[in-house]
């Protein structure tokens, strides 16, 4: 019976544990200063500057925000963003969505954390 209780429990403790550790929350507070490096071309008060707005873009399709003019490489492709695309088109633009005109690419993958973190917090407008 013990041995039962204890594999329960080890088994529970994996599937607890085990989505948290693929994408660990990462620093909003830490986030928000490193997106000076995005303010440039992006706000996050729903207007489009070089780049599209940035508010409510976690959880939205690539290419969604009406106004701007996206190209083909973003607009026709079928990526949500998420934790794992956010942190793919972060890490290397052009390599995930060949042909798109944003080039930033944040090259440390905690500070790739910390300003997709970030970005989870902002509100639409
Ligand atoms: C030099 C200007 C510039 C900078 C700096 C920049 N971007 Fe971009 N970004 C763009 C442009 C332009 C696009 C639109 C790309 C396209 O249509 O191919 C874009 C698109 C995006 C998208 C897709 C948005 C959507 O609506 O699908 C995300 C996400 C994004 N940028 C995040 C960031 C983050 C985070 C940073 C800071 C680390 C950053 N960008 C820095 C210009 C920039």
């Amino acid at each position: 019976m013990m041995r039962i209780l204890r594999t329960l429990t080890a088994a529970s403790f994996v599937l607890v544990v085990w989505p948290a550790s693929v994408f660990a929350e990462g620093d909003a507070i830490r986030g928000k200063q490193l997106f000076n490096r995005c303010a440039a071309c992006h706000s996050i008060e729903g207007q489009n500057k070089s780049g599209p707005a940035l508010n409510s873009v976690f959880g939205r399709k690539a290419g969604a925000v009406e106004g701007y003019h996206y190209s083909a490489a973003v607009s026709n492709s079928t990526t949500v963003w998420t934790d794992e695309t956010l942190d793919a088109f972060l890490s290397g633009p052009s390599k995930m969505l060949p042909g798109t005109r944003m080039t930033t690419s944040v090259v440390k993958p905690t500070d790739r954390e910390d300003i997709i973190t970030y970005l989870k917090t902002l509100p639409a407008p």
